[in-house]
């Protein structure tokens, strides 16, 4: 069973990867790639359900896409993104909500996007035997009160807040830390500043390891942002198949005689 004490110690030796997954085939692929971490994000929001941002994501779903990443995955670690308001209101439901994804949908941690509000909640929940793994910098979560995602601490006392909570949760207990969209050396600083590994998404080169949502990675998003790389073309591939199958089924082309089932020696009912 991969464990979050292996991703520590494989931190600083190696790079550490992670990419998203949303639904069991996508899961089998990436864990068969054998990358280190599987997170099923809450870009699930996005890159699935249609939503224009993350927010409309619930814990059912969330249980729901994670205990079918978790079936398909041997090696992998699985760890589950906490959607909006599912954490930090209230800490019971909050214990709650974090333990189903390991109760229910099988995940081995859970992920919070953090601020001062989720470092006594770290600390409960890994005192519960709930591994966090935190998420700072761009917080896609509060793009109301962003008004978009623009790039986190950029300025001083932006940097420092960042360096501080990063500081905070590991000493509450997380075993790792995702940096999405911050300036590169914040990040290698954030990096020398911890022990446990950092995970970055727009974070520059001196992360722990990289994390890109797997829609991105392979191409099969219509937009994605700048800091992440196409490393295929899924959705051209897709249509592609897809013009196929519609022109070979218009010119009676589809299904030829090795698709057919031979006919049976009924007699006609017609
Ligand atoms: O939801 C997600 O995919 C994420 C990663 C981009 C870190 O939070
Ligand atoms: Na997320």
């Amino acid at each position: 069973m991969p464990t979050v004490r292996d991703l520590r110690a494989k931190a600083g030796a190696e790079p550490i990867t992670m990419l998203t997954a949303y639904d069991a085939p996508t899961a089998a692929v990436v864990d068969e790639a054998g990358v280190d971490v599987i997170l099923v994000g809450d870009s699930l929001g996005n890159t699935s359900l249609g939503y224009e941002t993350t927010l409309p994501v619930t814990v059912d779903d969330m249980a729901r896409h994670t205990a079918a990443v978790a079936r398909s995955t041997d090696d992998a670690l699985v760890v589950a993104d906490m959607p909006f308001l599912s954490i930090g209101v209230d800490e019971a439901a909050s214990v709650e909500n974090a333990g189903r994804m390991l109760k229910e949908a099988d995940a081995h941690a859970v992920k919070l996007e953090c601020g001062p509000h989720t470092v006594d909640l770290t600390e409960k929940l890994v005192r519960l035997g709930i591994p966090v793994m935190a998420h700072l910098g761009l917080t896609p979560q509060h793009v109301n009160q962003y008004g978009g995602y623009p790039r986190q601490g950029t300025d001083q006392d932006g940097a420092e807040r960042i360096l501080e909570l990063a500081e905070a949760h590991e000493a509450a207990g997380a075993f790792s830390l995702v940096l999405e969209h911050v300036p590169s050396n914040l990040a290698a600083d954030v990096t020398a500043a911890l022990d446990i590994p950092t995970i970055g998404i727009g974070a520059g080169p001196d992360c722990d390891g990289q994390v890109l949502v797997v829609d991105d990675a392979i191409g099969l998003s219509e937009w994605s942002p700048s800091f992440s790389k196409q490393f295929g073309n899924v959705r051209e591939e897709m249509e592609s198949a897809v013009g196929e199958y519609v022109s070979a089924v218009e010119s009676g082309e589809f299904p030829a005689d090795e698709h057919s089932h031979e006919e049976s020696d009924l007699e006609d009912i017609y």
